[in-house]
């Protein structure tokens, strides 16, 4: 099984970035865990600031992969791109984010997303990536 996580923008300063909101652990920890974890799936890590680069990773894997964990930070809320493209590809993607979105700032409600994604787990700390894993891993 392959598995591709996608982080969008700022999410390589995790663990240095208001940790008040996202704690104090670094992606690359996490992920170390999360390989060793589930350590018979592939997971492949990807992260980018850039939005017409997180739409050609999923492109590029799009069509091959069994899923996608996606968190396109501060994209969810303005990308119509990245929902195109999400709708556009086979693979199943689900949205996660840290933090819990409804508990903070208005504009976090909406995400343009969403409505083309498997499912949204949102405000588990990065536990929410081995939560939407688990879901892949189930069908
Ligand atoms: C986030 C929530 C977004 O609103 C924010 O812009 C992020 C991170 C989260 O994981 O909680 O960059 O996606």
């Amino acid at each position: 099984m392959n598995i591709q996580i996608i982080n969008g923008p700022n999410l390589n300063l995790l663990g240095v970035r208001e940790k008040s909101i996202y704690g104090d652990t670094g992606f690359d920890d996490y992920l170390e865990d999360l390989r060793q974890r589930y350590a018979n799936i592939t997971i492949n890590y990807y992260q980018s600031n850039v939005e017409g680069e997180i739409i050609n990773k999923l492109h590029e894997i799009g069509f091959n992969y069994d899923g996608v964990v996606l968190n396109a930070g501060a994209y969810t809320h303005t990308s119509v791109a990245i929902g195109d493209a999400i709708a556009a590809i086979k693979t199943p993607v689900i949205e996660v984010h840290i933090s819990n979105v409804y508990k903070r700032e208005e504009f976090r409600h909406k995400s343009l997303l969403a409505a083309n994604c498997k499912g949204v787990i949102a405000g588990f700390g990065l536990d929410s990536y081995r939560l939407a894993i688990e879901n892949l891993l189930n069908g």
